[in-house]
């Protein structure tokens, strides 16, 4: 079996790619194999993590692109010579755009931190999401794995997890909690769901 070549693209922490190698290391994505970390910042946490297990990575830095265009040109530059089957978007808070998700229909899946179709679209990224959660006093939130397509985390839903709301939360202890008991757990699921499907149509 040809296992799935999987890119993870980040922008910032990278626990989610921890998530995800710990997984692989595990035995948990039989499927696929993480072959490549792309940031679109320099410098960030996300790409030691990728260092320390002997991953390739490298960033990309959108703000040294003249355009969109350009940056996703180098962006499928990276993917094609890797032989990328899937792309995996864990905490990568860069818009791609309908061009690029065309070239790679159900081959690009994201986690969101909330059940969609709460807190989420333009505008809802990272702690913000937690924000509005609270703001709005909702008692159960949690995260999603859905695909990628042209509209910001409108693509088809994979996985879900809810995850409680407790007095005295805090945006930030909020966060926490919903990548501890949900994101962490769902994404390598998610991942190794999609890896397998990839598999049986390439059989
Ligand atoms: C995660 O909570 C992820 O769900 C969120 O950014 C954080 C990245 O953390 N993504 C979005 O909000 C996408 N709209 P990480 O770098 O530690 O994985």
């Amino acid at each position: 079996m040809k296992k799935q070549q999987i890119a993870v693209l980040v922008s910032g922490g990278g626990t989610n790619l921890q998530a995800l190698l710990d997984a692989e290391r595990d035995g948990l994505i039989p499927h696929g194999t993480i072959a490549l970390v792309i940031s679109n910042k320099p410098g960030v946490r996300a790409l030691e993590r990728a260092s320390e297990r002997g991953v390739e990575n490298l960033a990309l830095d959108r703000k040294s692109f003249p355009s969109q265009a350009a940056f996703e040109e180098a962006l499928q530059t990276q993917l094609k010579d890797h032989g990328i089957d899937l792309i995996i978007l864990a905490g990568f808070l860069a818009i791609l755009s309908k061009d690029f998700t065309d070239r790679w229909e159900k081959r690009i899946i994201n986690i969101h931190p909330s059940l969609i179709p709460a807190f989420c679209g333009a505008g809802f990224y990272g702690l913000k999401v937690h924000e509005a959660a609270l703001a709005r006093g909702v008692k159960i939130t949690g995260a999603t794995v859905h695909y990628v397509n042209e509209i910001p985390d409108g693509g088809e839903i994979i996985l879900q997890k809810a995850v409680h709301v407790q007095p005295g939360d805090t945006p930030e202890i909020l966060q926490r909690r919903v990548m501890e008991e949900a994101e962490w757990q769902i994404l390598p699921r998610a991942a190794e769901i999609v890896c397998s499907l990839l598999s049986s149509q390439s059989d």
